[in-house]
């Protein structure tokens, strides 16, 4: 099958301390750091830009996993790849029209671009954008509405996971929200390989335990 790669979200982390709570995360197993950026406009939420991945990579060589939910994408490409972002995934309900140069530029400032859906929106609106002559190089269902962490993991959008896994073999498939021990199952057997965990491996008392029972679920 397709690596496991666990991502803690350090959206749940202490962010007055997100170096440390960095290290702590790869030092419990985690393979990337997924960094939850939100504009307060695309959700009702507002968290961390380019400047605290900035501050953040000089304290770490990790992949910074990045998750734009943002109503202007273009704007964050620029910044985010000076920054050190690792990976830039953006949302199709907000890309419908110029994903093909989105794409073009994330990797011209070498970064992996992703490309991530809200609970509401069809699997076949990323089919182009996996298909493309410039394809994004992961697909992220998210699990819940974007905006917060802690939220229940909705199981209808595993349908989703289902039918790209059938249709893509290889394709790094992220899951996102309400991840943890009582529904990786649903998620690994689905066919996702990214792993996104805030709430659950965070509010652990041993948060490597919860990031290696996440990885043997998917690697079953
Ligand atoms: C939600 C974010 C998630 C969130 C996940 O909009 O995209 O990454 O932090 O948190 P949990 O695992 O607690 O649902
Ligand atoms: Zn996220």
């Amino acid at each position: 099958g397709v690596a496991a790669k666990i991502a803690p979200s350090m959206l749940s982390s202490d962010f007055a301390n997100l170096a440390s709570e960095a290290q702590r995360m790869l030092d419990c197993g985690a393979d990337w750091l997924h960094m939850d950026i939100m504009d307060g406009h695309f959700v009702p939420n507002l968290t961390i830009g380019a400047p605290v991945i900035e501050s953040l990579r000089k304290h770490t060589k990790a992949y910074l996993d990045c998750h734009l939910m943002v109503t202007n994408p273009l704007d964050y490409v620029e910044p985010l790849g000076k920054a050190g972002a690792s990976g830039f995934t953006f949302h199709v309900e907000v890309s419908r029209d110029n994903w093909g140069d989105l794409v073009q530029r994330i990797k011209s400032k070498g970064m992996r671009p992703g490309v991530s859906l809200k609970p509401g929106t069809p699997i076949e609106e990323v089919y182009p954008l996996v298909e493309g002559e410039n394809p994004v190089e992961m697909v992220l269902v998210m699990t819940v509405e974007p905006g917060f962490g802690g939220q229940k993991f909705m199981p209808e959008t595993m349908d989703k996971v289902r039918t790209l896994r059938k249709k893509y073999p290889s394709l790094d498939i992220e899951v996102d929200g309400g991840l943890g021990p009582s529904t990786i199952d649903m998620a690994a057997s689905a066919g996702a390989n990214c792993i996104v965990a805030g709430s659950s491996v965070f509010g652990a008392p041993d948060s490597a335990q919860v990031i290696s029972l996440l990885r043997k679920s998917v690697e079953e």
